[in-house]
């Protein structure tokens, strides 16, 4: 070998084969694709948490084979080069301009790198918006995330992305959400997720900065009026309506009167609990601190001591509001739903109490269901002319809300709002939370303190409006001081 053709081979000179020229392509590409995604979602507000997968474990690992690539095109040549050192031959000689074959490579091989890179930001860019959709989130890990998906697009929120409550802006819940998102990829793939979904979901965001972007907490509601509609679970399926005046008032000065249920808003009050489970339905300690830093603490008398800071949570929007998008509804509210629209003939014999018996059966898959429900309506309805009408109504309504497969129904989600089915409410204002002066919450007892109910029953009594409120008539006679979900649990009771 001349000493001329010897320098030629430098270190740099090794990286000039076409094995490492495609590392190089490869690991520009996945770069240049990381940098492009990385962009977007720091700079497109409440970005969704999967992209992470994208930017975090897709573009890495492209970023390691083209290195891997690099390394070894380098490797291989300076072993090429070494074999024919020893044998006393010319070396192979590396890719040069100056060669026409070689230049013709050079030009194939750059429109195929210049094509590959336009695909690679096209394909990032595109990979980026299906992620971000609402497709995405609730269809396309479709068994998981079915129950959520379904009962969303039935409610308020329908048109609000799963990311904007999910997610939101801001780094550090960007960072959470990354780590999260990749997780649940892994447990869908994989097939580790809980069925139901456990809630609450340890990492949602504040209120404050997901609920409160879109709904003004000072803004004053005042009285809302809302009617109630059931119907009993008798031959005649008996109407009875409640219709409400609900004090939910507001929580600045500036809007309104002070007061009401919303008066819980931490405008000026601040409301914080501590609960012995999970899901947050005993709470044997609350402590209030007024605008004046005055603290009370009301407790149950069985509960002794003060819980850990750390265990104590600040109450908002989603400590009653736990249920603004994924409305599971219970069979009995269902039913009574589709009675008083219509799609149920009010004038099929018993058709509440069959209905939600129907519903309320324990079904493996909803293939079963929807079999079953047929089966059991054809045998108690056969003679009518409406079964086969009836029958369809009552499978979308199970469509609607039971997930057989994810165990997903009302009884996996307690619904916080109210007091009639859950605690509610009365988890706090019930009769055993006290100061220790004696001094008490809201009572359970004292039904005019919430709301006042304008009129109640059916028919013309619905017309006879009462301002100042009736006392509550319950269908069924004196429930002697039991509080109401004691009996109701959204099934026939
Ligand atoms: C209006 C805000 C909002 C929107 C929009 C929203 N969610 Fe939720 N989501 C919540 C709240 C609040 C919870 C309940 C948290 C709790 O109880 O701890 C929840 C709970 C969940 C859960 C846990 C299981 C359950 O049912 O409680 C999953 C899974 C979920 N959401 C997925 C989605 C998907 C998918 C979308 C979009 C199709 C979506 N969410 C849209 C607010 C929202
Ligand atoms: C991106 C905006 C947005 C976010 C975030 C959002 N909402 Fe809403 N919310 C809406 C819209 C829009 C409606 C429907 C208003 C209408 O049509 O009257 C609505 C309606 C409601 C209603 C009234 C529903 C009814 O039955 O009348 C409640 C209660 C509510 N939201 C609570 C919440 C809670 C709690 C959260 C946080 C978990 C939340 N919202 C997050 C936009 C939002
Ligand atoms: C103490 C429980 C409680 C808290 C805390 C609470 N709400 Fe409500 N809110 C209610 C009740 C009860 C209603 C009456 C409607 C109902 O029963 O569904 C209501 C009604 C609403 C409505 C519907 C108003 C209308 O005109 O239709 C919106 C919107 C709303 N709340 C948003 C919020 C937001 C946002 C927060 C947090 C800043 C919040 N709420 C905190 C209990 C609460
Ligand atoms: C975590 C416990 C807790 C829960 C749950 C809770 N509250 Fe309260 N609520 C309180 C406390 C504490 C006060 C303040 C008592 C006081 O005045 O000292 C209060 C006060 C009230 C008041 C009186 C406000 C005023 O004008 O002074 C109303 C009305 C009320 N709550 C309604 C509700 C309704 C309706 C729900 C269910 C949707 C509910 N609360 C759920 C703790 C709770
Ligand atoms: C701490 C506040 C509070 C107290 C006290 C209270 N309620 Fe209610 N009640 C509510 C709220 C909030 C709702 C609305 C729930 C919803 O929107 O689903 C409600 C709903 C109702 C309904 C309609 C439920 C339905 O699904 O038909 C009836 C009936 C009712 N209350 C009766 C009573 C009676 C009787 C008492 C007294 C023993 C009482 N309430 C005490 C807050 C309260
Ligand atoms: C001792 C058990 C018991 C208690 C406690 C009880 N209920 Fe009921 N309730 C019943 C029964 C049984 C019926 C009749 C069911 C039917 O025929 O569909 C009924 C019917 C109703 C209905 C009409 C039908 C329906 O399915 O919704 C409403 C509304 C109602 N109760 C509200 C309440 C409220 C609010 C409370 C608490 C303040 C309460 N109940 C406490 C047992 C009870």
């Amino acid at each position: 070998m001349s000493p001329e053709e010897k320098q030629t081979i430098t270190r740099v000179s090794l990286f000039r084969n076409w094995i490492s020229l495609c590392g190089i392509i490869v690991a520009f590409g996945s770069l240049f694709a990381f940098l492009l995604i990385f962009a977007i979602d720091v700079l497109t507000p409440g970005s969704n948490p999967y992209m992470g997968i994208l930017a975090y474990l897709v573009a890495p690992v492209f970023l390691i084979i083209g290195g891997v690539l690099i390394v070894a095109g380098w490797l291989f040549r300076k072993h090429r080069i070494a074999k024919a050192t020893l044998h006393g031959e010319l070396p192979p000689r590396d890719i040069e301009l100056s060669r026409r074959r070689n230049r013709k490579d050079l030009y194939l091989f750059s429109a195929g790198a210049s094509i590959f890179l336009l695909l690679t930001a096209i394909g990032s860019y595109q990979t980026y918006h299906f992620t971000e959709s609402v497709v995405f989130c609730g269809q396309a890990c479709h068994e998981v995330m079915k129950p959520e998906f379904i009962t969303y697009s039935h409610s308020p929120h329908a048109r609000v992305s799963c990311s904007e409550c999910h997610i939101g802006s801001g780094a550090n819940w960007y960072v959470k959400a990354k780590i999260s998102g990749t997780y649940q990829v892994y447990a869908t793939a994989f097939d580790k997720y809980p069925r139901p979904i456990e809630t609450p979901i340890s990492n949602l965001r504040p209120a404050q900065e997901t609920c409160e972007q879109c709904h003004w907490p000072r803004m004053y509601v005042g009285n809302l009026d809302r009617t109630y509609n059931h119907f009993l679970a008798d031959e005649e399926n008996t109407p009875f309506s409640v219709r409400l005046s609900l004090k939910v008032g507001g929580g600045d000065a500036t809007q309104g009167p002070i007061g009401g249920i919303h008066w819980h808003m931490n405008v000026a009050n601040k409301i914080e609990y501590y609960a012995t489970d999970d899901k947050h339905q005993n709470i044997p300690w609350v402590r209030m601190t007024d605008p004046q830093e005055v603290v009370t603490v009301y407790r149950t008398a069985d509960f002794e001591g003060d819980p850990e800071e750390s265990a104590i949570r600040r109450m908002d929007c989603m400590d009653c509001h736990n249920r603004p998008a994924h409305i599971f509804k219970t069979p009995n509210d269902s039913v009574d739903l589709a009675l008083s629209i219509g799609s149920l003939d009010r004038t099929l014999p018993a058709i509440k109490k069959t209905a939600v018996e129907v519903l309320t059966g324990d079904y493996a898959t909803e293939e079963e269901a929807m079999q079953q429900i047929a089966t059991k309506l054809d045998l108690r309805y056969f003679e009518d002319p409406r079964v086969k009408a009836t029958i369809e109504v009552v499978q979308q309504i199970y469509r609607n809300n039971f997930f057989p497969e994810m165990k997903a129904n009302w009884q996996a989600y307690p619904d916080n709002i109210g007091h009639k089915n859950w605690q509610g409410c009365f988890r706090c204002h019930d009769e055993e939370h006290n100061a220790a002066d004696g001094k008490h919450t809201v009572r359970a007892g004292d039904c005019n303190a919430c709301h006042t109910i304008l009129a109640q029953g059916s028919g013309e009594q619905l017309d006879q409006l009462a301002p100042k409120g009736l006392e509550f008539e319950h269908p069924d006679g004196d429930f002697l001081g039991l509080t109401c979900s004691d009996c109701h649990n959204g099934t026939l009771q």
